[in-house]
């Protein structure tokens, strides 16, 4: 909420801050589906959770190149921390505007569950408009994209063990012991567990997370494209279903202990992409999840990598070769970071750009 988290003075580095291909694979994506689908009309672009604003940022750029869907679209951030959302504004409006631009600063007096509407609007150095919100639920209904990157990762979760007694939920406790806090498990049902808890007699974990949230924003675009239409992608690291025990905290690039020094440290789990399908209905189309590798090879990160390695001095080849190979090889970020998307319902075998079975193998990196 309070300061900037990224990058090598922050806790954690995501993809759009290792290489700039990253936003601009996803703002051909956009593109694309746009071209395919709603051509010639006006589309919100939305992002929730947008960070320091790169993505949105490289997503802009690569929108100014297409002047067809340029004049079309404004950009609608879902952004709760006021260091970061003034981070977006330097970012995406240019240096220096955060200080002259208090007069577009709306609602600022009103807390966070007062706000509806934009809290703030400004126009941004690539032309379309921007307007931030606290919620998904403030942004106006209409045809939009929904980006969502590293944001369900970081909505709150709550946590369950499985006992001999039957599944319990954990919960945090003071320590009586030392000055601090502790994991300790309900001695019974818990109103999570009757509400969110959904497993059969042959789970096999024995430790598993459920995040209500993000089900409920799942829940809440799946509602939006099936009445005005429209697209998503959501990208996170995460499993069907399969993992438990993923919460934790980073600070620092370190692991650290989630219940140490509360409030100063980045608190994460995977996200449960089996768990969010259940929040879609019959009114959209799903796909995915795939992985990174996947989705990013398909989108044509190889031919961009080869594009920009013409274009650039010999200095910068190093630093656009390992970005390649940390956003999309199977051990580093390719693997366990997923791309899922939901769309308006195709009657036809439709199926959006990089989601296909297509997977352009390339040795790009390699042959460079
Ligand atoms: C891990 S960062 C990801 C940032 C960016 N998408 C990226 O990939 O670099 C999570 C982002 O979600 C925002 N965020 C977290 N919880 C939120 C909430 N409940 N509502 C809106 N934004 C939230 C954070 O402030 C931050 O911008």
């Amino acid at each position: 909420m309070h300061r900037d988290v990224f990058g090598s003075a922050g806790d954690f580095i995501t993809s759009p801050e290792i290489s700039q291909m990253f936003g601009e694979m996803l703002g051909v994506w956009v593109v694309n589906e746009w071209l395919n689908c709603y051509s010639g009309k006006a589309i919100q672009i939305v992002e929730l959770g947008p960070g320091r604003g790169t993505l949105a940022d490289d997503m802009l750029r690569v929108f100014s190149q297409f002047p067809e869907i340029a004049s079309n679209i404004s950009l609608h951030l879902v952004e709760v921390s006021p260091a970061l959302s003034k981070l977006q504004v330097i970012k995406l409006v240019g240096e220096g505007d955060e200080s002259n631009s208090e007069q577009k600063t709306l609602n600022s007096n009103s807390s966070e569950n007062e706000c509806e509407g934009p809290y703030r609007q400004e126009i941004s150095k690539y032309g379309p408009q921007i307007s931030w919100y606290r919620n998904l639920s403030d942004v106006p209904e209409g045809l939009s994209c929904y980006i969502a990157h590293e944001f369900l990762d970081a909505l709150p979760i709550h946590k369950f063990h499985k006992t001999d007694k039957g599944w319990r939920e954990v919960m945090i406790d003071v320590d009586p012991e030392k000055d601090g806090l502790r994991f300790v498990l309900a001695p019974s049902d818990t109103p999570a567990s009757k509400a969110y808890l959904q497993v059969t007699s042959s789970e096999e974990r024995k430790n598993l997370e459920v995040c209500p949230g993000a089900g409920i924003v799942v829940q809440e675009i799946t509602k939006r494209i099936a009445k005005d239409g429209g697209f998503s992608l959501l990208a996170d690291y995460g499993h069907s279903g399969e993992k438990g025990g993923t919460f934790r905290a980073f600070k620092n690039h370190k692991l650290h202990d989630p219940l140490e020094d509360p409030g100063t440290a980045d608190l994460t789990s995977d996200v449960d992409f089996s768990y969010l399908k259940r929040f879609t209905s019959e009114a959209v189309s799903v796909f995915g999840p795939i992985t990174q590798e996947k989705f990013l090879t398909n989108m044509g990160i190889g031919y961009r990598l080869q594009a920009l390695l013409q274009s650039s001095k010999q200095e910068q080849w190093a630093d656009l070769i390992s970005g390649y190979k940390m956003l999309t090889a199977p051990e580093q970020m390719g693997e366990r970071f997923k791309f899922f998307s939901i769309t308006r319902k195709h009657d036809n075998d439709y199926v959006p750009a990089g989601f296909s079975d297509l997977h352009v193998k390339d040795d790009t990196a390699n042959s460079s």
